[in-house]
């Protein structure tokens, strides 16, 4: 049966991708991220692929815009089955070298923006006999790298809350909350990133698409879990992480500026964090080569590509 899914960070890499992924299921769409122009060119596509959508422009820092945004949907289709939280920005540098400013608004939109985004979709869920709802944590959330602080503590504290509210939903019958935790994902996050490291980062190997952990996130509404780990590596990490904490920290530095970072210099700019920038939103990064066609993706309208 067709459910009603509203998606934050729905205009770019894995938010984008599960757009399609829910719209190809037949699912009807609330979309939401900042930037109106390119959040009408993702309803449209989902609207192409014949499912309602509606775009409602949304900055997740904001929770009037989120109570706004449970409105929207409310108005347009009566109930919401599935909330997927995907919005996210990142900044590269050294912790003392970030900008205050900067750290905080990173802090603001991955971890309290995540917080805005659950209650909203938590109490609606409670009044209306239950919901799924699916956050986008990283694997960042349970291992560390350095250059990434104030992406790292929001991502330990999302963790930290999903943990809680899986807890406190326990209490609420036919509530669900699911973490999916990707590792490296070939997404414009990077290019997107603000950066005070003086050189651009990337994803180290190996990468996955956004759209296989798009496919995660509709099984997750399917079927909630607890969390869903996505990337070949992540539980590897992990274990070296918990169980060999000195080995993980002598090695991370230099696995990080070389994995982690690529050659190309950049100057000290804030990247998304504070505005969005519509010309470099996509599905994918361009960090993949990407494979020829596959025999039926084109009966979609955006093929196989993004
Ligand atoms: N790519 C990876 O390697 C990777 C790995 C692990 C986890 N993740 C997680 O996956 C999720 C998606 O990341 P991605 O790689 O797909 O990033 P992305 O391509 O940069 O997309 C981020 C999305 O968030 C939106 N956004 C940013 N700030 C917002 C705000 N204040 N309010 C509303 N929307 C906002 C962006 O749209 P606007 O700028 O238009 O608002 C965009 O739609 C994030 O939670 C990220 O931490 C990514």
């Amino acid at each position: 049966m067709s459910r009603v899914v509203v998606l934050t960070g729905a205009t770019s890499g894995i938010g984008r991708a599960a757009a399609r992924e829910f719209a190809g299921r037949g699912d009807r769409l609330i979309l939401a991220a900042r930037s109106p122009a390119t959040l009408a060119d993702v309803r449209d596509e989902c609207v192409a692929a014949g499912v309602e959508a509606l775009a409602v422009p949304t900055d997740v820092t904001d929770d009037g815009a989120l109570d706004a945004l449970a409105a929207a949907a409310l108005d347009r289709f009566g109930h919401i089955d599935v909330w997927v939280h995907s919005a996210a920005t990142m900044a590269y540098g050294r912790f003392t070298d970030l900008p205050p400013r900067v750290f905080d608004q990173v802090v603001r939109t991955d971890l309290l923006g995540a917080a805005n985004s659950a209650r909203v979709a938590l109490r609606h869920f409670a009044r209306h006999g239950g919901g799924t709802l699916i956050l986008i944590g990283s694997v960042l959330g349970h291992v560390t790298a350095p250059y990434m602080s104030a992406y790292v503590a929001s991502k330990w504290g999302l963790r930290g809350l999903v943990r809680a509210l899986q807890q406190e939903a326990r209490d609420t019958p036919g509530v669900r909350v699911s973490l999916v935790t990707p590792g490296s994902v070939d997404t414009p996050v990077y290019q997107q990133a603000a950066n005070y490291l003086g050189r651009l980062g990337r994803p180290p190997l190996p990468i996955a698409t956004p759209q296989r952990v798009a496919r995660a996130v509709v099984a997750c509404a399917d079927r909630p879990r607890r969390e869903v780990s996505v990337g070949r590596i992540n539980l590897l990490m992990r274990a070296g992480f918990t169980a060999l904490p000195t080995v993980y920290d002598l090695l991370v530095g230099p696995l990080m500026r070389w994995g982690g970072l690529t050659g190309q210099a950049v100057e000290p700019h804030d990247g998304t964090v504070f505005t969005p920038n519509p010309t470099g939103e996509a599905v994918r990064g361009g960090w993949l080569p990407r494979l020829p066609r596959l025999p039926g993706a084109s009966r979609l309208p955006w093929g196989d590509g993004g």
